[in-house]
């Protein structure tokens, strides 16, 4: 088949399948199997393979995505992915009425006898959770509890009866469809908390296997700073580290995220400057990147943030700088034994 469109997402490489309606999801070299994630990719693939959908559950930028698509690329099968949208209706998963088709028949094999026939029928459109179904594709529903719940309704006898319930409207006329026995669905979402998020109906979770993503521990964060950006280890660990120092310190305990460690380092990259304390662009960079994540953070009306940036990069980098030379002067007295 012909590729119409390849891209290189860091998580996934994803082609567009002609026709548009499904993508083929490759392991991509960016991506970062440390022994965590493996693990809870592995966990994912043995609820799938016997037939369960699966949840990832997290705050904003703990890999849900990356994840679900990976796991979708060791399933081997087309992807239909569809994004949680405040708008959806319950058309806009399984299909709708697209109008009417009207046809007529004229017969005027003898010519002194006119048969008009008339037919009007139902233009039934089918729509992504459909065409999954019917295809034995995986689904990933990126943010699905960014749709309002009674437009997830049609998952639920999906995911328990695998039977779609579709209108009687429907093209072939028919009102159920089989659910292929390849289709498998992967599901992520934002806490309840966040801003443009609703409240899943308890009927839907009870039928997902939900594993909750932790934030990253710091080797994983280091090497995903480094495959996506190319940086050093020893920039990666200080990025790293002045994130991670930032991100217990503000008002929203999450950012920031993994996305800044990563801007920081791709940019390290293109204007080939250091993680150091005396280097203009890291200390640009990281104001820019940094500062509007917690700039609420403030004192008799000033942000705090550009003070407490400085601080910890000054703290973060004197760590470094003091770990490298007592690892050296360890080297040199182990040589001068020898
Ligand atoms: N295992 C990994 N290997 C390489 N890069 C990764 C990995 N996990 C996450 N990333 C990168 O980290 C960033 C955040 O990951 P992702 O978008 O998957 O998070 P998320 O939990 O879906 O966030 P959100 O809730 O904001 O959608 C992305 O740039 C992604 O490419
Ligand atoms: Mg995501």
């Amino acid at each position: 088949m012909e590729d119409t469109a390849s891209k290189d997402f860091g998580n996934a490489v994803v082609r567009v399948q002609p026709g548009g309606d499904s993508i083929e999801a490759e392991a991509s070299d960016q991506f970062v199997a440390t022994p965590r994630i493996q693990a809870l990719a592995e966990r994912a693939l043995a609820y799938l393979d016997v037939g369960y959908a699966v949840h990832f559950a997290g705050t904003a930028g703990t890999g849900k995505t990356t994840l679900a698509f990976h796991v979708a690329s060791r399933l081997g099968r087309p992807v239909t992915l569809v994004h949680g949208d405040d708008e959806f209706g319950s058309s806009d998963l399984v299909g709708k009425d697209a109008g009417y088709r009207k046809s007529k028949l004229v017969d005027n094999y003898i010519h002194s006898v006119l048969k008009t026939e008339e037919n009007m029928n139902t233009l039934w459109v089918d729509n992504r959770l459909t065409t999954a179904c019917a295809n034995g594709n995986t689904l990933i529903y990126d943010e699905f509890n960014r749709s309002r719940p009674e437009a997830n309704n049609a998952l639920l006898s999906v995911l328990e009866e695998k039977v779609l319930n579709l209108p009687s409207l429907r093209q072939n006329g028919e009102g159920y469809l089989q659910v292929h026995p390849d289709f498998r669905a992967i599901f992520t979402s934002n806490p309840e908390e966040y801003a443009g998020v609703h409240k899943t109906q308890d009927a839907l979770m009870d039928r997902l296997i939900t594993i909750q993503m932790g934030n990253f521990d710091r080797e994983t964060e280091i090497e995903i700073a480094i495959a996506q950006s190319g940086v050093s280890r020893r920039d990666a660990e200080i990025i790293v580290d002045i994130v991670n120092e930032l991100r217990g310190t503000g008002v929203n305990n999450h950012r920031p995220t993994i996305r800044a460690t990563i801007a920081i380092a791709k940019i390290l990259v293109h204007r080939h400057a250091r993680a150091a304390i005396d280097d203009p662009v890291f200390q640009w960079v990281c104001h820019d990147v940094l500062t509007t994540e917690t700039a609420k953070v403030t004192c008799d009306g000033q942000s705090l943030m550009p003070h407490k940036i400085d601080e910890t990069i000054a703290r973060v980098c004197g760590a470094q700088l003091k770990a490298r030379r007592n690892s050296s002067r360890l080297s040199l007295a182990t040589k001068g034994k020898g």
